[in-house]
């Protein structure tokens, strides 16, 4: 048994709808969550920024003690992790591969469309990892990078977001997907103005359910659960704390309550 927290990060608020499913499927697991708000986005970065952003973030949670880590922002899972995966010292989740699978199970027709930032979608790791498991579907991919500031704006379901998004994903619609990944923490936020634009029957996929189900799987394997009965949530952010509780609260259905500011780059 180990009652060290499981650090999150993220490039900014989106990566709590990760914390949200860990929450409810690892009820005592105690949490640090980092959300790098002072310099999202990291979707219209180059990868070497991400590189550098990520190695900093996780150095951060490390020197929480953290006993595993979970890596909830899709263009640092696709662009910097497998750059430096293998110098972190303790298990680490991503989020790719479990929206892929989850993907998979969904579609009926074999017809996928995958929407993420301008890096994911530039890095081809999502179709990659869907085609790998099924070579047989079609995958159709859109970058949406006004979506990241919509969100962490707090414009989640009115006028403009559908405006965006009818423009965002028109080619994608046209191909008639059956299965949308929503390739990016933020993007679930939108998903009233993505199921508006694309309509009820295409199905939604975010890798938050199935990465908290494989994070339970990696815990129990590794003998790694923690022992307490209350869990412990310590929240981190590099820019306004108000702002963070504001729109936390918003995403978690919960007021946050220890949120402070860090400054990670020193
Ligand atoms: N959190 C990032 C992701 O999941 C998106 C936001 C950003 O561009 O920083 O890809």
């Amino acid at each position: 048994m180990d009652d060290r927290p499981i650090g999150v990060f993220d490039s900014g608020l989106g990566g709590l709808t990760v914390v949200k499913e860990i929450m409810k499927v690892l009820p005592n697991e105690s949490l640090i969550y980092f959300g790098d708000n002072g310099r999202t986005p990291y979707g219209t970065k180059s990868k070497e920024t991400v590189i550098k952003y990520t190695k900093q973030d996780v150095a951060f949670l490390l020197s929480k003690d953290v006993k595993m880590l979970v890596v909830a922002c899709n263009t640092v899972s696709a662009l910097a992790l497998p750059e430096i995966r293998d110098s972190i010292k303790v298990p680490v989740l991503e989020v790719i591969g479990p929206g892929a699978r989850s993907a998979l199970r969904k579609t009926k027709k074999g017809r996928i469309g995958i929407i993420a930032t301008p890096g994911t979608i530039a890095s081809g790791v999502y179709s990659r990892a869907i085609l790998r498991m099924n070579p047989d579907v079609r995958v159709f991919s859109k970058a949406c990078p006004l979506f990241v500031n919509l969100v962490e704006e707090g414009w989640w379901n009115n006028e403009i977001a559908r405006m965006i998004a009818e423009e965002y994903l028109k080619d994608i619609k046209k191909e008639k997907v059956d299965t949308l990944v929503l390739g990016c923490t933020h993007y679930p936020l939108l998903s009233e103005t993505i199921r508006k634009v694309m309509g009820d029957e295409v199905a939604q996929v975010s890798s938050a359910e199935e990465l908290a189900l494989a994070l339970k799987a990696l815990i129990d394997e590794k003998q790694l659960g923690a022992a307490q009965k209350t869990a412990c949530y310590t929240y981190y952010t590099s820019d306004s704390v108000e702002k963070f509780k504001e729109l936390g609260k918003l995403i978690l259905s919960a007021n946050i309550e220890n949120v402070e500011r860090v400054d990670v780059e020193n």
